[in-house]
């Protein structure tokens, strides 16, 4: 079984396992024709449930074999033109080249002596990412393992800052279509069932900030505190970027933490042509950024920064075992101190390496790509009189729905959408997301891969329109 441990002796055996794998999923990209085999629960569960994991197979070959069996044929693949639905990116090579490094030297990043050069790469990525959203002089951060727990970080930072002992007195104003991990943070941060305050969004689903001063106000008139706003940089549907200057301002009145919420506007940073979209984030105190879902990352890779790091001091503890006090005084940097993890991957890596192969134009080109993408399948939605196409992008989302031009009943229409995004999922054609807008059943296109084109969607949009179609027909058979 030594032979299995990874180390001086085993360099071979390691390099062939590794290829061997490479290789099926090389083989596999190369010929999926579609983003997913449609495969049902029902079908897949009994061959994953009759593998006895007391009788292994002892030879990698044959665990590849089983592994298409139970995972790879039938996985959804995001690198794929027509996987259109979730905040998921195609992923860039140097990044892959960077997981299979970290996975074998498997540094871990919370201190010093388990990860050495790791450290000072990631220290390095933090300063780059402050330093493009403008942070300043004192900025920090840590790597985290996504959006939601940036989010938390983030919010927990600020309830420690915020001038109360009493944590049913605190708010957070978010609006109305942030992500629902501030809703989470907030109940795990033991804050009262009414802490997240709702703003509403405009027409153009971007928080309004006539209603969030208002809500400043009341919330200061209740004699409660106001903990956070969340501002939204790439709303999870919509993609909308609320008015991160004027949400600036309303927070300095009030003495607010601001947290910019960039899981998915972060790809902006490296923008070539629409960086001025999230002017404003250098306002912030907090930031969450998400290189998983606009730098072309694979899952996870994540990031919390902050305009002033003694702030990170609220997320510290140390042990005699793993970080003494005395550390600090050594100047030995653990990023233990910074982070909410203890063993923490070295997923900053995947970054470096995409930065020192491609920079950061080339992938500010590809998400600049995306978004152009989007401003494409706008105009084709809306030149076309069978959908309903909600906002404009800002970013890469599109959120639309079928609209059949006999059946009037919205009820009839939300079954009709509901129905052709299952059965566009079923047929494995093309993978698309639903949402709800005014109580309605939507349907999204995420587009986050450049390779999509112009004409996918439109043959996509053909897709559903004849899902829909066939609900409908059918529905009136069962009437007639
Ligand atoms: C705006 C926003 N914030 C936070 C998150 C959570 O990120 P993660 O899924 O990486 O935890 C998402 C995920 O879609 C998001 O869209």
């Amino acid at each position: 079984m030594r032979s299995h441990l990874l180390n001086d002796t085993t360099a071979e055996h390691y390099r062939r396992s590794v290829t061997e794998g490479i290789e099926r999923v090389a083989a596999k990209l190369a010929t999926t024709s579609r983003p997913f085999t449609g495969v049902t629960v029902d079908a897949l569960s009994p061959r994953i449930e009759e593998i006895d994991l007391d009788e292994p197979l002892y030879d990698t070959a044959a665990v590849l074999d089983e592994l298409e069996d139970v995972y790879l044929r039938d996985a959804i693949y995001f690198h794929h033109p027509r996987y259109l639905a979730h905040l998921n990116c195609p992923v860039v090579i140097p990044a892959v080249v960077g997981e299979a490094v970290l996975s074998a030297v498997n540094s871990s990043l919370d201190t010093w002596d388990q990860s050495a050069g790791g450290t000072l790469i990631e220290r390095k990525l933090i300063d780059w990412t402050t330093a493009r959203i403008g942070l300043g002089e004192n900025a920090d951060g840590v790597f985290t393992s996504g959006g939601t727990q940036s989010n938390l970080q983030a919010l927990l930072l600020a309830r420690e800052e915020a001038k109360t002992d009493t944590a049913a007195k605190l708010r957070i104003f978010a609006s109305e279509v942030s992500h629902f991990s501030v809703k989470k943070s907030a109940k795990l941060l033991g804050l009262g069932q009414d802490a997240v305050v709702s703003v509403p969004v405009g027409a153009d689903k971007r928080m309004q900030t006539v209603a969030l001063a208002r809500e400043l106000e009341r919330c200061k008139q209740d004699g409660l505190v106001p903990m956070a706003v969340v501002a939204t940089a790439g709303t999870t549907d919509f993609g909308s970027i609320d008015p991160l200057p004027e949400i600036a301002e309303l927070c300095e009145q009030y003495g607010v933490w601001m947290h910019v919420d960039a899981a998915y506007g972060c790809g902006l940073l490296a923008s070539v042509k629409y960086r001025d979209r999230i002017d404003g984030i250098e306002r912030a105190d907090s930031v969450t950024v998400d290189y998983h879902k606009s730098f072309f990352q694979p899952v996870s890779s994540s990031a919390v920064l902050v305009r002033d790091a003694s702030t990170l001091r609220h997320a510290t503890y140390h042990a005699e075992y793993l970080n003494p006090r005395r550390m600090v005084q050594e100047r030995i940097p653990n990023q233990v101190d910074k982070s909410l993890q203890t063993t923490r991957r070295f997923d900053a890596l995947k970054l470096w390496m995409t930065l020192r192969v491609m920079g950061a134009d080339g992938i500010g080109q590809l998400f600049d790509e995306v978004c152009d993408l989007a401003v494409e399948g706008w105009q084709l939605l809306a030149a076309d009189p069978r959908f309903d196409v909600v906002v404009e992008p800002t970013l890469s989302t599109l959120v639309f729905r079928y609209i059949p031009a006999a059946v009037t009943d919205p009820a009839e229409i939300d079954r009709a959408n509901l129905y052709a995004r299952k059965a566009l999922f079923a047929s494995g054609d093309a993978v698309v997301a639903g949402t709800k807008v005014g109580g309605r059943h939507y349907l999204k296109f995420t587009l986050l891969n450049p390779e999509t084109t112009t004409d996918d969607m439109a043959a996509v949009l053909d897709l559903i329109a004849g899902h829909a179609e066939q609900y409908l027909g059918e529905s009136l058979d069962r009437a007639s």
